[in-house]
């Protein structure tokens, strides 16, 4: 279909047929009216007639060859124009074969592996029928009680938009999505959808532009560079008006500013909460403000089907800005080619073949491997010997809840727990296992069982963490520590003076200054996916050795949130030296320093760095400066290490962060071995966004760190001049 036909298409549509092309509605809708009593949820009460459903544009979660191609079929036969549907689905970390949740690949901080996880979800899923993929989700998060924080790569504004980079480049290859095996990427949550107040989900985010611009939007700028060809919008406010129905946000910013062409969706019924939101009466005045705003699809409400005909012929919208949405839709069923194939890659023999292959699950055995980070190692009591006896205690011992949220097609079933992996990989002789505890209650049947299996064991281990439903989305808490069962549990086990190792599984940053204290080593090992068992085994027995770390600060209480390293100093900062003074900004009871900074994660090796050099002291705005810095692996275990580079600008005409990361490299170093690594630093890697909206660098002193994480840093010093 060339350009020309698509408006000729267009203009064969009534308004009606028009406004349905804008509706996405969920799969029940599609599979006959019998099935729709079984909706629930926010669903209920949708009341969608058949010819609104005949005409509409896309579907959401759908997927399974047999059931998207039984769903298109019907649907042209009763399309008067013809016109396919868009399938679209939350296809986050992993569509069978599951992958680390995103807050855990983010601690891999290799793009590569992010980029082959992102590329098997699309395999997996275009063979099912999906076409577009609600990833990545690239906010900005620094409040761990938001259950969200799981789906980010985390607190830092660089690494998440090279880690949207990745993600877009790994759904859609280098064809925008529309080759064999790949899906078109929306991103979301446009925009700030990261800053809810008080951690809670929906809640309202309040930023100043120089924030949203500084610190939340390169993410979603960064995806888009990338190739996305999709945004959703956020359920928030950004400056006082809900992002769904934000004309600052969608027309002037990424239409106009931005030059982004492709379609804007709404998240899951936002358009409709304009009305609770208190922007709009009615859904009428809901539909109106949404379109205006540049929102093209309307997700799971109906205020675009209801309204627009009536809106247009009152002349309150004009028909060019639904023909331009429509038109929107339209290209992109175009570009993906629906409209000779709309059954696309959807195919029953290749899912049988492609899904959750060996290839696809050792893939992400090894990335969950590298994303687990270890957190403490006394003694080192890890790794383990193979010849040990190990008992495997604690309600996630043997349990499969390891997927995570967004893993709705994963299989409970045939995921690997980690006394499962640690058996396949040890041998079942040396593990002992049980529960311990419930996820919440302490039961002394469960604890009698398990001092008796400790007893018999040289060490333990203690599996412990957050049910998956404690984080995601509407997962918001105000508690962050394990719950208290599974510390009591742990201190009992402590009792027994063994070694005493504790693996977590959960979604956020948690307060872990009881577990630290209790236990001699610990693994923050998220959710890691289908394999998580095997990968946990892998790197508990020292076949792998870790090198993940951490891209949230972990904070020392509830109370210190939000707590993250590029902070801005403060006129009062608490410094050396006066620890006497009041008037000093501080807390009285508790450090200002998170408990684990941003960017850390042991090894069992040791790196020493050494001849940190800059090979300037002053650059122009022309020059590049080279910083260097050797690392040597000290220890007697080959291990990879990320070597970060930040950077402080001292005087500038806004405040600036103590520091920011400005580069890193994920390197391997064979036991013994040493290597110069060189970062160059530009004068557009010192510009940000200052108070006239003006994106520059500002001359005058600059400190350069590197180092193995953002608190532990070698600094070195230059200028930048005018000229
Ligand atoms: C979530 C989105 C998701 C959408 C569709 C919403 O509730 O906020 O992240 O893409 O549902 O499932």
């Amino acid at each position: 279909m060339q350009t020309q036909d698509v408006r000729t298409l267009i203009e064969q549509m009534s308004i009606e047929e028009k406004a349905a092309q804008l509706q996405q509605l969920a799969t029940p809708f599609f599979k006959g009216a019998s099935d729709r009593g079984a909706v629930t949820g926010p669903l209920i009460g949708m009341d969608v007639s058949d010819d609104a459903i005949a005409n509409t544009g896309s579907v959401l979660g759908a997927c399974g060859a047999a059931e998207t191609n039984r769903i298109q079929q019907k649907h042209l036969e009763e399309n008067r124009l013809g016109i396919p549907l868009l399938f679209m689905a939350d296809i986050v970390h992993g569509y069978q074969t599951i992958f680390p949740v995103p807050l855990a690949m983010g601690c891999t901080w290799d793009l590569e592996l992010a980029g082959q996880s992102a590329a098997v979800a699309a395999k997996e899923a275009s063979v099912s029928g999906v076409h577009v993929t609600f990833a990545p989700m690239v906010d900005l998060v620094r409040d761990p009680r938001w259950g969200r924080v799981m789906e980010s790569t985390g607190e830092d504004t660089y690494l998440n938009g090279v880690f949207a980079a990745a993600q877009v480049k790994g759904f859609q290859g280098d064809s925008g999505g529309t080759e064999v095996g790949k899906l078109i990427s929306c991103v979301k949550h446009f925009a700030a959808y990261g800053a809810p107040e008080g951690g809670r989900d929906y809640n309202t985010v309040d930023v100043s532009e120089l924030t949203l611009r500084e610190q939340y939007l390169p993410a979603y700028r960064a995806a888009l560079d990338a190739g996305s060809e999709m945004m959703m919008t956020a359920f928030n406010t950004v400056f006082g008006v809900p992002a769904t129905g934000n004309a600052w946000l969608m027309r002037d910013l990424l239409r106009k500013e931005w030059g982004f062409q492709g379609p804007v969706i709404s998240d899951w019924g936002a358009v409709k909460e304009l009305i609770p939101h208190g922007v709009a009466e009615d859904s009428a005045e809901a539909a109106e403000k949404s379109l205006k705003a540049g929102v093209d699809i309307e997700m799971m409400t109906t205020t675009y089907i209801e309204s627009i005909p009536e809106l247009v012929r009152n002349g309150i919208l004009e028909e060019e800005v639904i023909d331009e949405a429509v038109e929107r839709i339209l290209r992109l069923k175009q570009k993906l080619n629906l409209f000779e194939r709309p059954y696309r890659h959807a195919d029953e023999a290749l899912e049988q073949e492609v899904i959750r292959s060996q290839e696809h699950l050792e893939a992400a055995r090894k990335t969950a491997a590298d994303s687990c980070v270890l957190l403490k190692n006394e003694n080192e009591v890890l790794p383990l010997q193979k010849e040990q006896t190990v008992a495997v205690i604690g309600p996630f011992a043997d349990h499969t809840d390891i997927l995570g949220q967004w893993s709705w097609r994963g299989k409970p079933e045939e995921t690997v727990t980690l006394v499962q992996g640690l058996k396949t990989t040890a041998g079942a002789g040396n593990i002992l296992s049980a529960e311990g505890s419930r996820v919440e209650e302490t039961d002394e049947t469960l604890l009698k069982e398990a001092l008796q299996a400790a007893e018999k064991a040289d060490v333990i281990i203690a599996a412990l963490g957050e049910p998956s439903e404690w984080s995601g989305e509407a997962g918001s808490r105000t508690d962050i520590t394990i719950p208290r069962a599974q510390r009591e549990l742990l201190a009992r086990l402590r009792k027994t003076n063994k070694p005493l190792v504790s693996v977590l599984f959960n979604g956020r940053p948690l307060d872990l200054q009881e577990i630290t204290e209790h236990t001699d080593a610990l693994v923050e090992a998220w959710f890691p996916g289908s394999e998580g068992g095997s990968a946990l085994a892998d790197l508990l027995l020292g076949s792998v050795n870790p090198s993940a770390k951490l891209t949230m600060s972990f904070p020392q209480s509830v109370g210190q949130v939000p707590v993250y390293y590029n902070h801005f100093n403060t006129g009062r900062p608490k410094s050396e030296g006066r620890d006497g003074d009041r008037y000093l900004s501080k807390y009285l009871d508790s450090p200002n320093e998170p408990l684990f900074p941003f960017g850390y994660g042991m090894s069992y090796t040791t790196f020493q760095y050494s001849g940190f050099h800059l090979d300037k002291t002053e650059i122009t705005r022309k020059d590049t400066l080279n910083a260097k810095v050797t690392i040597t692996n000290t220890g007697t275990r080959d291990g990879k290490e990320v070597v970060q580079l930040y950077v402080r600008d001292h005087a500038g005409e806004a405040v600036r962060p103590l520091k920011e990361l400005k580069g890193f490299q994920k390197i391997h170093l064979a036991a013994g071995e040493s290597r110069e690594v060189a970062f160059s630093i530009k004068e557009e890697d010192l510009r940000y966004w200052h108070p006239d909206m003006t994106y520059r660098s500002d001359r005058g002193t600059f400190s350069v760190m590197a180092g193995p994480n953002s608190r532990d840093l070698e600094t070195g010093v230059f200028k930048l001049s005018d000229n």
